[in-house]
């Protein structure tokens, strides 16, 4: 069986991609079990540099063909911040707690449209002949006026998506999977692998 190595150690990202691309017939390995432990300074100024750069790095140290993601949160009022810098902002150690409250306090007096925000993902593969493709999906919503649901991560609790009329964080996993940046990219990326490796 072709095996793949999805360049995370985010156990949750890598039951998704399990998820949505078990019916190929490719073995899907983490960079734990691929054995590779390595260290990748993410210094792109785009969601798809940041992401070719990971596939890149581990398909070089490893041969293999190799996926690897980067996300984020863009909120329009904000010239698109936190982006890139999602994980990043008000410093990697500071909690979702205060980092939504502060986008929410940046955005007071601002009202509906003004309000507009979205998820970006982008998936990239880089393969052992050396091409590379990325693969990029969005989720559209607003940034709601204050926090609410249990549910994922991040910044999921102020994400408000008005087709749903509740936010990321109050769908359940698989209503999030069907429609959220991340399960898109994956599944267009799913196709392909299915035309390259298969
Ligand atoms: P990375 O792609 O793992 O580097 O994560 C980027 C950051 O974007 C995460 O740490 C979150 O802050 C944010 N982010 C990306 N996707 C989501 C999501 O689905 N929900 C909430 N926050 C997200």
């Amino acid at each position: 069986m072709e095996k793949i190595i999805f360049a995370t150690s985010n156990s949750g990202k890598m039951r998704e991609i399990r998820e949505i691309m078990q019916d190929l017939g490719v073995e899907i390995l983490s960079m734990k079990e691929a054995g590779i432990e390595a260290d990748i300074v993410e210094d792109g100024k785009t969601f798809e540099e940041n992401a070719l750069i990971k596939a890149r790095t581990i398909r070089d140290l490893t041969g293999c063909p190799v996926l690897a993601d980067d996300s984020g949160l863009e909120v329009d009022a904000l010239d698109k911040a936190p982006g890139i810098y999602s994980a990043r902002y008000m410093g990697e150690d500071t909690s979702y707690d205060l980092k939504n409250a502060s986008i929410i306090e940046r955005l007071s007096g601002l009202e509906g449209e003004q309000r507009s925000a979205r998820f970006v993902c982008v998936i990239a593969a880089a393969f052992p002949d050396g091409t590379e493709e990325t693969r990029r999906g969005t989720i559209e919503g607003r940034i709601a006026h204050e926090s609410a649901g249990e549910n994922g991560f991040g910044y999921d609790p102020i994400f408000y998506v008005p087709e749903y009329e509740c936010t990321t964080a109050q769908l359940s996993a698989e209503q999030k999977n069907a429609v959220s940046h991340r399960g898109k990219a994956l599944r267009a990326m799913k196709e392909v692998i299915r035309q390259r490796v298969i």
